[in-house]
């Protein structure tokens, strides 16, 4: 089983179909869901839910992702220890990719009733996020970070703040591949 956290419109379901058999979006908000309801094939699940509390029982995922929607999570350490407990041990994987704190971007908006509106963002350095998944049994297996340079397209709200030109230099994303661990002893 693949879950997309914070799956928003679904942009990534379809192709997570071709990682795993069963695929599960996972999204806090409603018209999110109403958008990727439209595009999303039938053999998806769509779930709301947020992240720091995902409604899957547990080492049932193969593999986790969370594409720009950690930074939405007010909760980093309930969401790292939600994807950990969820993940198969010694196998499941967790992709993390989301805006770099060193970008200027602020904040991302979404649909709600007839208007978007925005919603917070928690820019977090990698070092906090690798220390928290450490302490829960993922293991770091690669990381990379990001600058204009290394990418074909760009998500325009991310041009929109402050992106230099094509030879800007800062960091707009990482990228962050976890496997999960053996599951800690058990404290008595
Ligand atoms: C920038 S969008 C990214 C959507 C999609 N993953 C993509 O890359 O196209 C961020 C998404 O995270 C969702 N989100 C906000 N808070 C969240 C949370 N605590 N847990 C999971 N998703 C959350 C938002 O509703 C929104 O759909």
């Amino acid at each position: 089983m693949a879950l997309d956290i914070g799956c928003g419109s679904g942009a990534y379901l379809e192709m997570l179909g071709q990682a795993a058999r069963r695929v599960v979006g996972i999204e806090p908000s409603k018209g999110m869901l109403r958008l990727a309801a439209k595009r999303t094939p039938a053999w998806c699940q769509l779930v709301r839910a947020y992240s720091r509390s995902l409604p899957v029982a547990t080492s049932a995922a193969d593999l986790c992702m969370s594409a720009r929607s950690l930074s939405h999570e007010s909760d980093l350490h309930r969401a790292v220890r939600e994807v950990a407990r969820v993940l198969r041990p010694m196998s499941g994987r967790w992709i993390v990719a989301d805006v770099h704190a060193a970008h200027r971007y602020c904040c991302t908006t979404i649909p709600a009733e007839d208007k978007c509106v925005p919603i917070e963002t928690y820019k977090r350095a990698i070092d906090d996020i690798v220390e928290v998944a450490r302490a829960n049994a993922l293991v770091l297996e690669s990381q990379a970070v990001l600058s204009v340079a290394d990418l074909d397209w760009i998500p325009p709200d991310l041009a929109a703040h402050g992106i230099e030109g094509l030879d800007d230099p800062t960091p707009i994303f990482y990228v962050l591949a976890f496997r999960r661990g053996a599951a800690p002893p058990r404290r008595n």
